[in-house]
């Protein structure tokens, strides 16, 4: 099978025939077979079984005919070994037993070693890179939404302990985006190393915070991840949901890609953030349980909204949840190929 690089083309704003298409949490609960596994093994297992996990990793590929992977991992998994107690609970999300709260818990994480820490993660994505015909994506949690797990101590609307953090020991706060920084660099090089194509930083919860916030307490550490990646050669995307009153910031920083959410059109980012960037998005995930007429008209304001310049990415505005069906996502995807194929040859 020849290599799908479509991905890679449309982020280089180099000629395409359809629009690439992935979808976040495409591995996972919206699919029977990720389901079946899942009785028998946890996250961390999975994450734990090299062969499996890239497997588990192929499934949305050869279901779905998406053009690219995500290796199949969490946020949190690189957390774990620096010292974190953290275990992801199925219906809960990720729940730490030793939350953050003082300038000694902070000092106490020690730096990640990925060849001796995540040896299995590593050897999947070594795995993935001989048997994938579209490029991986290799991933890692940003320090704003990984600090909010680890100082709330699982999931939260509001994020009141981690940004009360913020606002009374931001000497505490910054050691951890030091530290969370640091993690992340080793993280994603280790990850390019050992095959990765593209990586994508998820800021998924940033949008709580205010412009203001987000300058002062967030941005130096986002600045200091991407310029300490750009060597790495690979394409960055950086998506949040919820972020258009910080894509102005965004613009600054050294990535080529930028995912958004539903909730700014993509030509609205495109204005804010320029031609420079590729645009990733963005539609409400929930469009999948609408009639198919309405999830095709949507897709296809999307895509025409996407094309209107290079540099397009198709994706949801957030993760696939776990009673998307999984035959719409598969038409979804064609459908996505085969209308872009026409706008494209037109
Ligand atoms: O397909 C993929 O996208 C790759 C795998 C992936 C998972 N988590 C697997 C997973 C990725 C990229 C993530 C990232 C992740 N994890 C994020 C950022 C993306 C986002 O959705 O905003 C966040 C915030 C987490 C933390 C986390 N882990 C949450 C909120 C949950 C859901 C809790 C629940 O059960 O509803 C998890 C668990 C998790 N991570 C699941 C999967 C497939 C579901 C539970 C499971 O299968 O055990």
């Amino acid at each position: 099978m020849t290599f799908n690089d479509t991905f890679l083309r449309s982020i280089r704003k180099e000629p395409i025939d359809h629009v690439p298409v992935w979808y976040m949490r495409q591995a996972g609960r919206s699919q029977a077979s990720y389901r079946k596994i899942k009785e028998k093994h946890s996250l961390m297992e999975i994450c734990e079984i090299p062969e499996l996990c890239a497997e588990v990793t192929i499934a949305p590929v050869r279901q779905h005919n998406v053009d690219a992977a995500i290796l199949y991992s969490d946020i949190m998994i690189p957390v774990k070994p620096l010292g974190i107690d953290v275990d992801i609970v199925a219906g809960i999300g990720p729940v730490i037993a030793n939350p953050i709260r003082t300038l000694a818990d902070v000092q106490a994480m020690r730096p990640l070693e990925p060849d001796n820490d995540l040896k299995a993660t590593l050897e999947t994505i070594r795995i993935l890179k001989q048997e994938l015909h579209v490029p991986l994506i290799g991933f890692a949690g940003a320090p704003f939404t990984l600090a909010s797990y680890m100082i709330e101590g699982g999931p939260s609307r509001e994020y009141h302990k981690t940004k009360a953090m913020m606002y009374t020991a931001p000497d505490v706060w910054q050691a951890l985006m030091d530290k969370l920084g640091d993690m992340i660099i080793t993280y994603m090089k280790s990850q390019v190393a050992n095959g990765c194509a593209a990586i994508q930083i998820f800021d998924s919860w940033i949008g709580a915070l205010s412009q203001d916030d987000y300058r002062r307490y967030v941005y130096p550490t986002m600045k200091r991840i991407f310029e300490g990646l750009a060597d790495l050669g690979v394409p960055k995307i950086y998506f949040g949901a919820n972020t258009g009153h910080l894509l102005d910031q965004w613009k600054e920083l050294n990535i080529e890609v930028v995912g958004v959410d539903w909730r700014i059109g993509l030509n609205q980012a495109r204005s804010i953030v320029g031609s420079k960037f590729a645009v990733q998005g963005n539609l409400d995930p929930v469009y999948l349980l609408a009639p198919k007429a309405v999830l095709e008209a949507e897709a296809a304001k999307i895509i025409d909204q996407g094309l209107e310049q290079p540099g397009f990415v198709f994706n949801l505005g957030h993760g696939l949840f776990p009673t998307a069906p999984e035959d719409v996502v598969t038409h979804l995807t064609q459908f996505i190929h085969d209308y872009s194929k026409r706008r494209l040859s037109e």
